[in-house]
């Protein structure tokens, strides 16, 4: 299990404070919409310039034509980030053409499908996938693994499901991970670290109850003890 920090703070000032105070650390960083839209290309450089180890997972949730999706992948990979993410409502032909896009660089990204946001409930999931969460997540990740996809991102109550469907190595990232029971904020299906353990989850993702903690540093560090 590896843990995914989210940068999510207001500012790139504020990001990287929190990325320099956890550069002793093993840990990876999760670039989202917020940053990346507000502080882009130069971000990316400026993390990897406080801990050129850090591994950094680019979380825009590509969806487009295959075409342009495989263009963005292309674009993602030259950015020398480890790992991004296509929706894989996108569906097969749009995993086909990335991965196969993909296949020349050397030391391709990891390329992740996002199943179900962890911020939807089952009545609202179903409104638009007309299925249960459980059952399109696993479908939709059988979908991923069939088209040479390394992962999903799902939460961590299909995380077992979905290996089972799948392989043992088929990776699990999970964001809605409340380490010790904290706030769910707007997250729907929360679980602990405990929970995430025993479902096998690869990758918790976890922002606001490290960010917003007294002492983030602290807190990385009694995540890193349990995992
Ligand atoms: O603050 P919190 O720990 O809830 O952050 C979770 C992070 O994971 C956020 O950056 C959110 O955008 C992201 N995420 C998610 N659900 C997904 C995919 C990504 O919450 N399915």
């Amino acid at each position: 299990m590896e843990l995914c920090v989210a940068l999510d703070l207001p500012s790139a000032e504020e990001n990287l404070a929190l990325a320099e105070s956890l550069k002793s650390h093993n840990i990876w960083m999760k670039v989202g919409f917020r940053a990346y839209i507000r502080d882009g290309k130069p971000f990316i450089e400026a993390l990897k310039k406080i801990n050129p180890e850090f591994k950094i997972f680019l979380d825009l949730k590509l969806y487009d034509i295959p075409n342009t999706m495989a263009d963005a992948a292309e674009e993602i990979a030259k950015l020398g980030v480890n790992m991004f993410n296509i929706h894989a409502s996108a569906g097969a032909i749009a995993m086909n053409t990335v991965m196969e896009r993909l296949s020349t660089y050397e030391n391709r990204p990891l390329v992740l499908a996002v199943t179900a946001l962890t911020s939807f409930d089952e009545e609202n999931f179903s409104l638009i996938y007309e299925k249960g969460i459980d059952e399109k997540a696993e479908q939709f990740a059988k979908m991923s693994h069939e088209n040479g996809l390394d992962g999903v991102v799902c939460s961590t109550f299909e995380s077992r499901a979905i290996k089972n469907a799948t392989s043992d190595k088929f990776l699990t990232l999970c964001p809605g991970i409340r380490p010790f029971g904290e706030d769910a904020g707007d997250q729907q299906r929360v679980a602990t670290l405990e929970v995430a353990t025993e479902e096998g989850v690869d990758f918790p993702v976890i922002g606001r109850p490290i960010y917003r903690d007294e002492n983030p540093v602290q807190k990385v560090e009694k995540i890193l003890e349990l995992i």
